[in-house]
């Protein structure tokens, strides 16, 4: 029997995605966003509320967006509980910026893939943006210059318990596993 689920929306899995933005005065800056996703082939989008990324980001039109992993969890998780506007962030969790190559906005080493924003759009819930490249350790690409998910460990938000979980192995395939039942 279903049983009706009290409280807000639990929308699951949630990825743990790091903003990467530059201040005014060319101070880098991070930010945990899980209200997030891919909103058309090359686009996500990202629901944000007032912060100093959003301020960045209004500034720049340019950020990135870096996927956190296991072992830079505590550092993520830091950028998510404490503002920009009050302390550097980066110095403080020792964390290292540089310049992307394509756009006003820096990449982190400590972050293995991070893809690099371009603002299409801010609206009442958030900001929409064209991917306009991505750039990923060599540690966690295949032989086809592809990410490989098994060398990322990446993690995910779970909002059933404000927690992050590994995101785990292979379970099928998509696009493909369920041609044993259509082709039925
Ligand atoms: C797990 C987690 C998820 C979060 N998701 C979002 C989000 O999707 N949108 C948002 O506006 N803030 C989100 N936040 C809050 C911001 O990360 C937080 O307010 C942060 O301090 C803002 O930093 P800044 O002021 O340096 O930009 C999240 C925080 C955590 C810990």
């Amino acid at each position: 029997m279903k049983k009706e689920v009290r409280g807000h929306l639990k929308f699951m899995p949630q990825p743990v995605l790091m903003i990467g933005t530059y201040d005014e005065n060319g101070i880098p800056n991070l930010m945990n966003a899980a209200w997030g996703g891919q909103y058309d082939y090359d686009m996500i989008f990202i629901a944000l509320a007032e912060h100093k990324t959003t301020d960045n980001i209004r500034l720049k039109k340019e950020f990135t967006v870096a996927f956190a992993t296991k072992d830079t969890l505590t550092a993520s998780d830091y950028f998510g509980i404490e503002s920009g506007k009050k302390v550097n962030k980066i110095e403080k969790a020792g964390f290292h910026a540089r310049k992307s190559e394509k756009i006003d906005a820096p990449v982190f080493d400590e972050y293995p893939v991070t893809l690099e924003c371009r603002l299409v759009e801010e609206n009442d819930y958030g900001i929409i943006a064209d991917v306009i490249g991505t750039v990923a350790d060599e540690s966690v690409l295949n032989e086809e210059g592809q990410i490989d998910l098994d060398k990322a460990g990446l993690i995910s938000f779970d909002p059933t318990s404000n927690s992050y979980r590994v995101i785990g192995e292979k379970a099928g395939a998509a696009f493909s596993a369920g041609l044993t039942i259509k082709n039925k």
